[in-house]
């Protein structure tokens, strides 16, 4: 698998300003002045193609799924079944029955915890996971802890944000069942070595889950080439709608797993006394689904599959590399995250201020940043502190979108510093 970091800076020039041009938000002023919006990691801005897409099923093709025997509800069936084959081939899956639609990259965790946890792992059993796990990928893991009887062991970062392999690999063992990580870390930019973690896992006999909330966004993800198990992601950071995500699964594990939710769709016939189950992937679909979420998500891989993984990581990888520049040459900021192999995330602390009153002041110059713990307050223990800035980059940002960013920063220092 290609990262970010490795890429060719030599592939085709990316068209910025035309990319900027399909994004409607990017046109407001705040303040009077245009928005910068470094707050992708949170969740990222929206694109006409995916806002069209939702607004015409919603005027011209809604109906319920797998229920109407009418024209209207047929067709949106097969625009919700097809956008289930693009997210196949956008991560390479086997299988389109494998990708099955949650809400969010946290639903699909929780459902590989309560769904293949609670039926395979047993008290003293391991899970792996990491000092820089996103709570997404500890909480339910904990609940699991606390339920079964599992045990959590947690793998070392170093302090600039790399997984400690050596320490990672003396925790694998013969009572290992599954490692949980990020594939790329939302705080710290890192991008995991994740097919040689895979490896060492599977040698070890333990399956392998990845937080893909990050990574799906900045560089192109093969789930074979991998060799991971479970994969996670959410759709609103890839571009596409709120409320729907995705969980890969290799199909044996799938077939082996008891469903999540009770319900309509889920089933293949109910009686009083006993019910069983509908076929793959509907077994873990209980309940009328995010309809126009999911188009708006097709809509959305669609888009960035268009301009391709490749071109987008190398324009984002230049703003990453600019800003480390730019950010590197304030006195008294603290990049968080230095990790050689890294993406698009800029974490950052200043002596002068808190990160709160940081992230307040610039907003008045149009500066969107997230501040705070980030959802990974393990993390902010582990590097003793509070709280970091975080401005992540998106594939519209620019070097000047940095700059106005480095000027609101100025305003800091004068008011703080
Ligand atoms: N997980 C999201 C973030 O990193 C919300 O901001």
């Amino acid at each position: 698998m290609t990262s970010a970091h490795d890429m060719d800076m030599n592939i085709a020039p990316f068209d910025v300003v035309g990319v900027r041009a399909d994004f409607p938000i990017l046109t407001r002023t705040m303040r009077g002045k245009p928005l910068v919006f470094l707050d992708s990691a949170a969740s990222a801005q929206k694109p006409r193609q995916v806002i069209d897409a939702m607004h015409d099923v919603y005027e011209r093709e809604y109906a319920n799924v797998h229920r109407g025997l009418y024209e209207i509800s047929e067709a949106v069936t097969a625009r919700y079944e097809g956008v289930r084959e693009t997210i196949r081939g956008f991560i390479n899956a086997a299988h389109t029955h494998e990708i099955i639609f949650t809400r969010n990259a946290t639903e699909s965790i929780n459902l590989v915890a309560a769904s293949y946890g609670r039926a395979f792992l047993e008290e003293g059993d391991e899970v792996i996971i990491s000092e820089l796990e996103h709570h997404s990928n500890i909480v339910p893991w904990q609940m699991l802890r606390d339920e079964k009887g599992v045990v959590l062991r947690v793998a070392p970062i170093s302090d600039d944000g790399e997984l400690v392999m050596s320490e990672f690999e003396k925790l694998l063992g013969s009572r290992t069942k599954l490692v949980a990580l990020a594939h790329m870390s939302n705080v710290l930019g890192t991008i995991l070595p994740v097919a040689e973690i895979t490896r060492l896992a599977h040698a070890a006999g333990a399956k392998v889950l990845l937080d893909g909330c990050q990574s799906v966004t900045h560089m192109p993800v093969d789930v074979r080439e991998i060799g991971c198990d479970f994969y996670v992601f959410s759709g609103h950071k890839l571009y596409g709608p709120s409320g729907i995500g995705v969980l890969y699964a290799r199909e044996d594990l799938l077939e082996a797993m008891p469903p999540y939710m009770g319900g309509g769709d889920m089933i293949a016939s109910v009686t009083f006394e006993k019910t069983t189950w509908a076929k793959l992937p509907h077994k873990f679909e209980a309940g009328t689904p995010a309809i126009a979420q999911a188009i708006g998500l097709g809509a959305a891989i669609d888009y960035v599959s268009a301009l391709g993984l490749e071109q987008i990581g190398a324009h984002e990888q230049d703003i990453l590399n600019y800003g480390t520049q730019q950010l590197s040459s304030i006195d008294g900021l603290h990049l968080v995250g230095t990790a050689p192999a890294k993406a698009s995330v800029l974490s950052f602390t200043l002596d002068c201020a808190h990160p709160h009153d940081i992230a307040t002041v610039i907003d008045r110059a149009g500066v969107a940043v997230r501040a705070g713990h980030h959802c990974a307050q393990p993390l902010m223990a582990r590097l003793d502190i509070p709280a970091t800035v975080r401005a992540s980059i998106g594939m519209y940002n620019t070097r000047a979108d940095i700059d106005v960013l480095v000027t609101a920063l100025g305003e800091v220092l004068e008011i703080f510093g």
